[in-house]
């Protein structure tokens, strides 16, 4: 199913890989409504394009979650030390459990709140590659420096994506998506990305009861697959009030019409089972999506919204997360919000922390480093304080 769709035409090569991109692209308003009215109020935003622009990506990429927070849905604290990390840190580890009509689930985030902290923790929230543990600050898959993060006055809480959902395409049966939803799926069923954005919802319905938390103030990370879990979960998920997209390229912060590198043809197939059935019917063919990721980005609006790229992520493809950046701009300014602080994709390592959207081009390798956090705290000092 198409929905007409108000379309802005651009001709204008775009960054780091201009030659490409010199031909005529029609990228998808991200004001529009499905008859091409275009909002000019917040109201009519939210009213008019916002929920089919949702349910678009919820149809056509990333699939429906079918339960939010199932009923009899528990959180419980199973281990505490007051003592951690040197005693600047209390860590807690959050038991989760859930069943539904396929069986029952479970899963363990590890919470960490500065000991300093004179009222409720503004947190970070890390989709985690492996099972987070708070002695080993560097991941195989990207840093989560706890100590630095305490040291902040933020709290931080990460869980293991795979213990949601398991990140491997036989990895059906043992996950909530079995739990929930019967095989063969509908084309429209939700993928694994979406099940981790679904889990970090239920992190959320934990936090929301903790009182050394400020529910208000959480912040969802996420690098690679893991950032496209959490550009679509802080869409499908207003109570997150800060979005970061680490490195996410094809399928999260990037557009698609314009993306070089990885593309839907290979990522859907290499990894069908991130998404719904019905993204197959965009590979080699992105102009037919009725949507395009700005309009993603748009989705987190008013909230804050941080992208980041790296120089030599040339599969992510950083001029096209710019440019998605950039295009997303329209619906932060409705909201009255600055969009990105520049519209000219930044020198390497300068972040841009003063618009709503915050934008840097790390020198260096696909990956989560260090420097990144310093710049997503940074964007939270000047913004939450
Ligand atoms: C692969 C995949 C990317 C993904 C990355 C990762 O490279 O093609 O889309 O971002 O894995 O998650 O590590």
């Amino acid at each position: 199913m198409f929905l007409k769709t108000h379309f802005i035409r651009i001709a204008a090569p775009l960054l780091l890989t201009p030659s490409l991109h010199a031909a005529e692209i029609k990228i998808p308003d991200p004001l529009a409504a499905p008859d091409g009215q275009l909002a000019t109020t917040p109201d009519a935003w939210m009213a008019n394009v916002r929920p089919p622009t949702l349910q678009n990506f919820r149809e056509q990429i990333y699939g429906v979650r079918p339960v939010e927070k199932p009923a009899d849905f528990q959180a419980k604290v199973i281990r505490e030390d007051p003592q951690a990390l040197d005693g600047t840190a209390t860590l807690k580890e959050i038991e989760i459990t859930y069943s539904g009509p396929g069986g029952s689930g479970k899963f363990h985030p590890l919470l960490l709140i500065p000991n300093s902290a004179k009222s409720p923790a503004p947190t970070f929230l890390l989709f985690s590659f492996g099972k987070p543990d708070a002695s080993i600050e560097k991941e195989k898959f990207g840093a989560w420096p706890v100590r630095e993060i305490i040291a902040r006055g933020y709290a931080t809480v990460a869980f293991h994506v795979s213990e949601v959902d398991p990140d491997r395409a036989d990895g059906f049966a043992e996950g909530v998506r079995a739990i929930f939803s019967k095989q063969p799926l509908a084309p429209n069923a939700w993928g694994a990305l979406s099940a981790w954005g679904w889990g970090a919802s239920r992190v959320m319905d934990y936090l929301e009861t903790d009182k050394a938390i400020d529910a208000k103030r959480v912040a969802l990370i996420g690098h690679s697959r893991c950032g496209k879990a959490a550009v679509w979960a802080g869409a499908e998920d207003p109570r997150f009030s800060y979005v970061i997209s680490n490195n996410s390229g094809c399928s999260g912060a990037a557009l698609a019409r314009t993306k070089q590198g990885e593309r839907i043809i290979n990522i859907t197939t290499k990894f069908p089972y991130w998404f719904c059935e019905n993204y197959r019917k965009y590979a080699d063919h992105e102009a037919d999506l009725p949507i395009d990721q700005h309009q993603l980005l748009g989705l987190i609006a008013p909230r804050l919204l941080y992208v980041a790229s790296a120089t030599q992520d040339s599969w992510s493809d950083p001029a096209a997360e710019f440019e998605s950046c950039v295009r997303a701009q329209p619906v932060f300014r409705l909201f009255g919000k600055k969009g990105l602080e520049s519209e000219t994709q930044p020198a390497p390592d300068q972040a841009m922390l003063d618009g709503g959207i915050g934008y840097h081009l790390r020198t260096g390798k696909h990956d989560l480093a260090v420097s990144d956090w310093q710049h997503y705290m940074d964007f939270a000092d000047r913004h939450w304080k």
